[in-house]
């Protein structure tokens, strides 16, 4: 017999990873990944390739998602998607599977904003003692493609305060691990190694842009020109100081994130702040920002590490929120490349 719990299908192919997620209100019941290792070999995602990886891995991972949740296909009451910002061909693979899957079920099809969804992954229910964040309430998105602080006060209410003005945190980690050598995404093996490096070894300069904007392109050309400089004394300069320069890029990106932040909050007044996106699993961020909101009198919502990166829990509750305003989206859906938050 059906309660009114509310099962969603969630689907994410917006960039390099192919997800699927089940969810039972608020609850992730299971969320696959299946990453694609191919784009490593290229130093960055190649659209083409990752548009063919998706149309292979869709199938089983949602086949995985449905039955890791222990639930049959006409046991879910909506598909949801994401339909951008993101690759166009990656997009496109997922939003005409969740049209021909809706349409096959004869549910409804609801469309999710990635950003939006990384920002609702806070209300994914972890267990009973952990509270959601309450609204109005700041969140730092940090992406491979977004660098953002955002004031939420609402669900599909969502106010960009700051953003980047070039590359993002993500990228800007990404593309000094390509200059360390390191293969892509280079930002969890920087905070890997950081983690065992002496941060105040070497000195990167922190951009100083008005306002509660972000600029990233200045730090991954002063980290250029400091290798370069380094290695024409000791061509071994990187492998021999490797977590120490790991760990002097990454407190430079962490202290502009919180900084910026810190200010957004008392410029607001809001001391509810969260974090979300791929960057957000950076163990560095994730310490510092805890550290601050202790002194700052801030409570923190922190998404645990699998629904930071890219996936399709994080669809699933967004689409929750979307179901409960009956806000659903026609079949003639089409995904779209650029897509603002607001
Ligand atoms: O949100 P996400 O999975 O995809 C986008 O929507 O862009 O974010 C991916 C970004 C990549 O730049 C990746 O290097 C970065 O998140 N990232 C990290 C960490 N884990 C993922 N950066 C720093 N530290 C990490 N632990
Ligand atoms: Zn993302």
């Amino acid at each position: 017999m059906k309660n009114n719990d509310i099962y969603i299908l969630g689907i994410e192919s917006s960039c390099d990873e192919t997800s699927a997620a089940v969810s039972k209100n608020t609850r992730i019941l299971s969320n696959i990944i299946a990453g694609q290792k191919i784009h490593e070999a290229y130093g960055g995602v190649v659209p083409e390739l990752a548009s063919r990886a998706h149309q292979a891995n869709i199938i089983p991972v949602v086949t995985q998602a449905l039955k890791e949740a222990g639930i049959e296909k006409n046991g879910i009451d909506a598909v949801a998607v994401t339909c951008g910002p993101g690759l166009i061909g990656s997009l496109m693979v997922g939003v005409s599977f969740a049209k021909s899957l809706a349409a096959a079920l004869s549910v409804p099809l609801i469309e999710v904003n990635h950003m939006q969804a990384h920002v609702l992954a806070n209300f994914a229910l972890q267990s009973e003692e952990t509270k959601p964040p309450q609204f109005p309430f700041l969140c730092l998105t940090v992406s491979g493609g977004h660098t953002q602080i955002v004031q939420v006060n609402a669900p599909d209410n969502m106010q960009i305060l700051g953003q980047t003005l070039d590359d993002a945190a993500g990228e800007a980690f990404d593309k000094i691990a390509k200059i360390l050598n390191l293969p892509y995404p280079g930002g969890p093996l920087v905070d890997k190694y950081a983690v065992q490096g002496n941060a105040y070894r070497f000195q990167f300069p922190e951009s100083n842009i008005p306002g509660l904007d972000f600029s990233y392109s200045g730090l991954k050309t002063a980290v250029l020109y400091f290798l370069k400089k380094q290695l024409a004394q000791d061509a071994d300069f990187i492998q021999k100081n490797l977590y120490d320069i790991c760990a002097a890029v990454q407190k430079t990106i962490v202290q502009t994130l919180l900084k910026k932040l810190k200010k957004a909050a008392e410029q607001t007044g809001i001391r509810q702040i969260a974090i979300a996106g791929g960057v957000s699993a950076n163990s560095g961020l994730r310490s510092e920002l805890k550290k601050l909101a202790e002194l700052s009198g801030w409570t923190v919502s922190i998404p645990p590490l699998s629904l930071c990166t890219d996936n399709a829990g994080m669809i699933c509750i967004a689409a929750y929120f979307k179901f409960l305003q009956n806000e659903f989206s026609s079949l003639d859906l089409a995904p779209q490349a650029r897509l603002s938050l607001q």
